[in-house]
């Protein structure tokens, strides 16, 4: 329950905070997919060049899915050391959330990030090609963010099985105050 006040305080500093939100830009570093093959025959995880601020998925699912559900993870540095904290952990049921049964406001957050194509995050989940290009996670992260390196794991699954990991790395930075380091 801890962590869950925890995240209503971060809602509540991201509202604070819209002006610091225009400001920082978001690069992306690594987008890693790992696919069950029995639900996914092909899978596509891109970072849009030259800006790296956007990604596309393409998933080809080869079996239906009546039922799933979403968990979002957030880590941050832990200071002074350079480890990854989890500061956010989520998981939603994305048939509740398709009927606007919105049980976490992040992940509304996290969801609109896929523009239109959130629509295609429904119950039930019919197989065929899922096409999901330029999600913007930037325009719609909190903008408690401070200029920091992060880790974001998003995994899709079922009851009995994980359909679908991902794993990203990235950071924001004030691009007025300093060119990105793409190292
Ligand atoms: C996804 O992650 C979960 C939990 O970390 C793991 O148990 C599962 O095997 C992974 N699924 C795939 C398809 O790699
Ligand atoms: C799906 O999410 C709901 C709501 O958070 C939760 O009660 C349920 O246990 C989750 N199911 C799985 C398979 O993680």
């Amino acid at each position: 329950m801890a962590q869950f006040q925890f995240l209503i305080l971060l809602i509540f500093l991201a509202s604070q905070c819209e002006s610091a939100k225009a400001r920082l830009k978001l690069m992306w570093r690594t987008f890693d997919c790992v696919t069950n093959p029995d639900y996914i025959s092909e899978h596509k995880c891109i970072i849009i060049e030259p800006e790296k601020s956007l990604i596309s998925t393409e998933l080809q699912y080869i079996k239906d899915v009546t039922k799933f559900n979403a968990t979002f993870k957030l880590f941050m540095p832990r200071k002074p050391s350079r480890n990854f904290q989890k500061v956010i952990d989520v998981n939603v049921d994305i048939c509740q959330f398709a009927k606007g049964i919105h049980g976490h406001r992040f992940m509304t957050i996290v969801i609109k990030a896929f523009g239109k194509q959130g629509s295609q995050l429904k119950c039930p989940h019919p197989k065929g090609l899922y096409v999901y290009p330029n999600i913007n996670i930037a325009e719609n992260l909190p903008a408690f963010l401070p200029e920091t390196d992060f880790k974001i794991e998003m995994n899709f699954l079922t009851s009995e099985t994980h359909l679908f990991n991902t794993s990203l790395t990235g950071f924001l930075f004030d691009p007025i105050k300093r060119k990105p380091k793409t190292t």
